[in-house]
């Protein structure tokens, strides 16, 4: 079932933190939907109510170009029959106004994230306002940022800059978003930080504070980079040299604080890649793309599974839709 982010964070809000997984293919749908209702080896058998998680499936304007946006709708629209327990939200992630107004216009997507926050705080206020006011006329909820991710997203090259609580306010207040992605140290990518440092939980703290009351945050590059992942590539041939992300047990104390939403890509990218990598290194005779995309699967079901456990969405896909259901009472 398709719920907007806004439903799920009702549910979510100070307790823990929905995982908000990127997609591009087929290979990763199944993964992604498979692991959210606790099932790693098959798209059949009992959902497993001690693992099973209400999610949020996202896609970026690099995912819809990369074959046409209309497989992905395709592609999630068979999953939610394959898998009709599940309960989930479809969102563009890092939109521009052009592509949150596609979006909008598709009657397809449950929220868009329109990304402003390269531009002065007025005109990200006055670009988010604009697409909020034509997303909430067909109820669909907005997700804005505000601050400067590290590193890169997409094709804005960023530089650190972390969100100023007291603009966080005006910010809510002017634009009229439904939630808030906020700079708070991390960044995307396999690349997040050079020594020991970590999120600035002490921002986040003056954001939630000051905002209205249960007003939901958001992490973006959000990915663990797992050593163990990392080195499985790096034996198999990767390059991929100091790696390193956002400590796993931050996310439950930042979901205390008001974060909601956890955005993870990088990390199904390396499970992809160490999966690819093994298995040609240890079958050279191979050619048959089946073989590889049939150990990520279930693969990267059980990380989701592993993933979900450490935002505390794991488990909680029963009492969110309770709280769906109270909600439609
Ligand atoms: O924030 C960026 C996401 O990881 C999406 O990456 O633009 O390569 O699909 P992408
Ligand atoms: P990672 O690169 O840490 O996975 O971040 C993903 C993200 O923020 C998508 O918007
Ligand atoms: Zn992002």
């Amino acid at each position: 079932m398709i719920v907007t982010t806004k439903d799920l964070f009702r549910h979510a809000y100070g307790n823990y933190a929905v995982g908000a997984y990127n997609i591009n293919n087929l290979e990763q749908t199944v993964g992604l939907f498979r692991g959210n209702l606790g099932k790693s080896a098959s798209n059949d058998g009992p959902v497993d109510p001690k693992t099973s998680a209400p999610f949020i499936i996202q896609i970026s304007r690099g995912a819809r170009s990369y074959t046409d946006k209309r497989f992905l709708e395709a592609l999630i629209r068979t999953a939610e029959q394959v898998f009709p327990e599940a309960i989930f939200a479809v969102h563009l992630d890092h939109g521009t106004e052009e592509a949150c107004y596609d979006c909008i216009d598709s009657g397809f997507y449950s929220s868009v994230m329109i990304d402003a926050s390269h531009h002065p705080l007025d005109e990200n206020i006055a670009v988010t306002r604009r697409v909020v006011d034509r997303a909430h006329a067909k109820g669909i909820v907005v997700e804005a940022e505000l601050g400067q991710l590290g590193g890169v997203e997409e094709d804005v090259v960023g530089s650190v800059c972390l969100t100023d609580p007291d603009q966080a306010v005006e910010f809510v207040e002017r634009s009229g978003c439904d939630s808030l992605a906020v700079a708070i140290g991390t960044s995307h990518g396999a690349y997040k930080f050079s020594g020991s440092q970590g999120l600035h939980l002490d921002v986040l703290e003056k954001i939630q504070a000051l905002l209205p009351k249960q007003f939901p945050l958001v992490m973006h590059g959000s990915s663990s980079v797992p050593k163990q992942w990392v080195d499985r590539i790096n034996a198999a041939g990767g390059k991929l040299a100091n790696a390193s992300g956002v400590d796993e047990k931050q996310y439950l104390p930042a979901a205390k604080l008001g974060v909601c939403k956890v955005n993870i890509d990088t990390d199904g990218r390396l499970v992809w890649c160490a999966i690819h990598r093994e298995h040609f290194r240890d079958k050279p005779e191979d050619f048959d793309l089946r073989g590889p995309g049939k150990e990520f699967m279930p693969a990267y079901a059980e990380y989701i599974i592993h993933k979900n456990r450490m935002l505390g969405s794991a488990g909680q896909l029963e009492g969110a839709r309770k709280s769906l259901a109270a909600k439609s009472r």
